[in-house]
């Protein structure tokens, strides 16, 4: 058995209510035993176990957090858009439109440029504290390149997404019932092996709400577990239809309605908030307080891609999401950890009770309010990944 005691935290996030009563279950001054990659005690640093302890890591004071879930990214596709996003910041709008370009630089590199793109992204992840990403597909657009941005993706996590309902492609403008018959038919039968959950882009410029449902039906009807995009551009039926069916999360759902808000509280859908697209299309951030008056759950995610929101840091999402949208940073860091975690209908990880993986960062400051109170400054000094230090 390996086993390795973290002590001298200043400040131990554990999101486990029952060390102080708060959501973020914090206690001060303490110690982390991990054995064979998960949590086996967290507690003060004078209970610290003293018997069969291999490892003895100081953290000198520092604070401790779980490691960020990232539950929503688009990391396969080669390309960038920069010029598009300066078009924007000199005061062009965003529309769905852009993601054709990256489409065509996706369709046109070799597996191994995607391959790579993709671990660089994801050393950007962990290095900044992130230990579990969802990765979509949805830059291929074709049974070959939805199959293998999938098979790709599944080389980097478990949550890999199906999302051939991303837009519909140029060469089926024309036609597009036949790229929902395509997606629903021979795309899905190529993509099953490498997918888990199925999304669908249901918004203005890509998927009405009837299509999204025939989609989503779709793959459920073969196994995969539904999320969708929804209401990001504007209000529509996007976040029902995900309550309808049951999706682990709607994601983006800036736009919301009161019977939105309804239809969520009374749900177990989570809602993942992506400020990084309004961030990076200049536009209007939401407000969580309605959801959270709701006593909806939500998360954070970075959407990292390459058109609406080309970031990996989850600290950066915080601080956007403190600033801008009146999250509490103690709610910020539930969400990018905890909140994560249940958008992915996961236990073992976004927190660090007793038995769950041990996923977590060491940061450089004694507080997790300086992730969003030091914007921009790397505070992460160390990741674990199951029991193992990557950072
Ligand atoms: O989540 N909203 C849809 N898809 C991406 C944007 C994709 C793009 O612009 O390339 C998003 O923001
Ligand atoms: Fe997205």
């Amino acid at each position: 058995m390996t086993s390795t005691l973290v002590h001298n935290i200043g400040q131990l996030v554990t999101n486990d209510p029952v060390h102080d009563g708060t959501k973020l279950g914090v206690i001060e001054n303490s110690a982390l035993l991990i054995e064979d990659g998960v949590v086996a005690w967290a507690g003060p640093d004078a209970d610290a176990p003293t018997h069969h302890i291999k490892r003895k890591l100081d953290a000198k004071g520092r604070a401790v957090i779980p490691g960020f879930v990232d539950s929503h990214t688009h990391m396969i596709f080669a390309g960038d858009r920069s010029k598009e996003f300066r078009a924007r910041m000199l005061g062009e709008t965003y529309s769905a439109g852009g993601i054709a370009h990256t489409v065509e630089k996706t369709r046109a590199a070799s597996d191994e440029l995607l391959r790579s793109n993709a671990q660089s992204l994801l050393n950007e992840a962990y290095s900044t504290g992130t230990t579990t990403v969802e990765i979509k597909s949805g830059y291929g657009l074709t049974v070959n390149d939805e199959r293998r941005s999938l098979e790709i993706a599944q080389d980097f996590t478990d949550e890999t997404t199906f999302l051939g309902a991303h837009v519909v492609p140029v060469e089926y403008k024309k036609n597009p019932k036949d790229y929902v018959d395509l997606v629903t038919g021979p795309m899905l039968d190529a993509v099953l092996p490498f997918s888990k959950w199925i999304d669908v882009f249901c918004d203005k410029g890509a998927f009405s709400p009837d299509d999204a449902r025939t989609i989503l039906k779709a793959g459920i009807a073969k196994g995969l577990l539904p999320r969708i995009h929804a209401n990001q551009l504007q209000e529509g039926q996007g976040v029902r239809l995900g309550v309808e069916l049951d999706a682990a999360s709607v994601d983006h759902v800036s736009h919301l309605s009161e019977k939105d808000i309804e239809a969520l509280s009374k749900s177990k859908t989570v809602a993942t908030l992506l400020p990084g697209a309004e961030f990076s299309t200049r536009s209007a951030y939401p407000d969580v307080r309605p959801l959270l008056e709701a006593s909806i759950t939500v998360a954070l995610a970075s959407d990292c891609n390459p058109g609406s929101s080309y970031t990996t840091s989850m600290a950066f999402i915080m601080a956007i999401a403190v600033r801008e949208m009146h999250f509490s940073p103690e709610q910020a860091l539930w969400s990018a950890t905890m909140g994560g975690a249940k958008a992915l209908r996961r236990d073992d990880i976004g927190h660090l009770f007793e038995g769950a993986r041990a996923n977590f960062s060491i940061l450089n400051a004694d507080s997790y309010i300086h992730l969003a109170y030091r914007p921009g400054v790397q505070l992460i000094e160390q990741v674990w990944r199951d029991g193992l230090q990557i950072k």
